[in-house]
Order: structure tokens, then C-alpha cells, then sequence
């Protein structure tokens, strides 16, 4: 349903979508018309979604996990399959976790883990920008600081060797690979967001070195990855100290490995 003030032809506008591929068309035209507050902002998001903007950027927001995230443009949409690494790191987190979303583009997952987890500290980080900023304005709201650096290297030095969890969907796309990403991902989401370097794993490789110094002991890295690449990974985390574990979701496609540091 829709309260729009204008009457927009919605079988004209799914035509439309479907043959621009999208798959959704239907539930997309819903949504671009639930945005618009005239015919002339509809046609204009209609033209920019035809022209191959995603979705959630012209909607300025995406859901995840059941939350609603808001989303700017060139941060990275937080993908469903996701849902796999909160779910992975909920599962490993005791109780009143001190939590880190590293790499955490738009903060969906630090979002989520807010309501799931009743973490005693819960901080965001990220390098770029526009991400920050992004996460700032879903995270600031619920007295979650967001900061802006290299991986750990902008948090608070008194967290060193105290952090019971860290999630970080950081990229994992090897730099091959990130020409042959869909549009949407390739043009419309910043580079470093999507590319893992060589095998796709120079940043998790640095994550992990990381994470064995800013994990207290027993507490967790929990990260998202290809399940090709999942093998590569448990021994790169291995070799970092921490003890791995995968699991795969079949119908998220998705796979995440957990990474526990001993003591
Ligand atoms: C695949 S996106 C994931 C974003 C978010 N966690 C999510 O799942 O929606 C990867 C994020 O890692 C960030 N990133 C890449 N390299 C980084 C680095 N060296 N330090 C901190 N963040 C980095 C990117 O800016 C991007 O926001």
C-alpha cells in the first residue's frame, strides 16, 4: 500500500524494470513509488534504477536482518547472505560482549548486534569516508562510535587485548575478479569495499594478525568469505594463533569462519 498523491501506471513501471533485468520488478516498483513524492521524482528514480543505480542507494536505505540500514551513495549494500556471519557471531559471543564491526561500511552488522547481543561496549570502524559517515548516522543514535582508519589502528588503545568479539566482513574479492562483479556492485560501491587484493585475502590476512592482538583470550573473530577461499583462510588464522571453524548456509550462499583465540 501507498500513499502516494499522484497516480503512477504500475504496470507500465514493472514492464519497465523487468526489462531493464530486474528481477524483483514487481516488489521494486512498489518500493520506487513508495519513495516518490511526485511523478517527476518517480520517473527520476525510475530512470536512475533503469540506468543501473541499485536499488538501495536510490532508496537511501536497505534491509538486513530485518533492520532497516540506511545506506549512502558508493557505501557498500549489506548483502543477505550476511545475515550467515551475525548469525555466526551471535552464536560465538558470551554474554555482555565488548564488539567490534571492523570494516563496517554502512554498520548493518554492528546494527544487528546491538539488538541481539547486550554488548557492555560496541564499536564500528571503518577506512573509508563515506562509510563512516554512512555508519555514524545508523550508529550514532544508539551511542555506538564509529571510527575512521586503518583496521584496528584507530581504536582506543585501552581495547587491546580486551575485545571478546570481532566481526569484520572485510572484501574478499580477488582483484581479478572485481571486473567481472555485477554493475551495480562494480560502479556504484567504492573499490576498496570489494577488492581483496591478489587471492582476495590481503586484508583478512591482516585482519587476522590483528585480531590475535586485540581479541581477549578466549574471544572470537568471526568473518565472512567465498568457500573456496575458506581452506586458505583457517590456515592463515592458524597461523595468526587463533583456533578456526566454518560454517556454510547453502541457501544463503554464504560462508563465514569463526576464529577463537586460545586461554
Ligand atoms: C564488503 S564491505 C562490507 C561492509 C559491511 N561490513 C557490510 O557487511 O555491509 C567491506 C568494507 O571494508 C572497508 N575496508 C576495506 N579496507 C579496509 C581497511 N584497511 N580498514 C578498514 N576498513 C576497510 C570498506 O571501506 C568497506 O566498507
Amino acid at each position: 500500500m501507498t500513499s502516494t498523491l499522484f497516480s503512477p501506471d504500475r504496470p507500465a513501471l514493472v514492464r519497465r524494470l523487468r526489462a531493464a533485468g530486474c528481477v524483483f520488478a514487481e516488489d521494486e516498483a512498489d518500493l520506487l513509488i513508495a519513495a516518490a513524492d511526485s511523478a517527476e521524482s518517480l520517473t527520476d528514480l525510475v530512470d536512475r534504477r533503469v540506468a543501473g543505480l541499485p536499488l538501495e542507494h536510490l532508496l537511501g536505505w536497505a534491509e538486513f536482518c530485518g533492520l532497516r540500514v540506511a545506506v549512502d551513495p558508493g557505501v557498500f549494500v549489506p548483502r543477505g547472505r550476511t545475515a550467515l556471519l551475525v548469525a555466526a557471531a551471535a552464536a560465538v559471543a558470551g554474554p555482555s560482549p565488548a564488539v567490534l564491526d571492523l570494516c563496517c561500511g554502512s554498520g548493518a552488522a554492528a546494527l544487528v548486534l546491538h539488538h541481539r547481543l547486550a554488548p557492555r561496549w560496541l564499536a564500528a570502524a571503518d577506512v573509508d569516508p563515506a562509510a563512516v559517515a554512512c555508519a555514524r548516522r545508523n550508529l550514532a543514535p544508539l551511542g555506538v562510535p564509529v571510527y575512521q582508519g586503518d583496521l584496528f589502528a584507530p581504536l582506543p588503545a585501552r581495547w587491546r587485548g580486551r575485545l571478546d568479539l570481532v566481526v569484520a566482513n572485510a572484501p574478499y574479492v580477488p582483484s581479478d575478479a572485481v571486473a567481472m562483479l555485477p554493475p551495480e556492485a562494480r560502479l556504484h560501491e567504492a573499490t576498496v569495499a570489494l577488492d581483496g587484493g591478489a587471492d582476495g585475502l590481503a586484508v583478512l590476512r591482516r585482519v587476522a594478525a590483528g585480531a590475535a592482538e586485540w581479541l581477549a583470550p578466549g574471544g572470537h573473530l568471526a568473518v565472512e568469505v567465498s568457500a573456496g577461499q575458506a581452506p586458505t583462510l583457517c590456515g592463515i588464522l592458524a597461523d595468526a594463533g587463533l583456533d578456526p571453524s566454518v560454517v556454510h548456509d547453502d541457501d544463503l550462499e554464504a560462508t563465514a569462519v569463526t576464529a577463537r583465540r586460545p586461554g
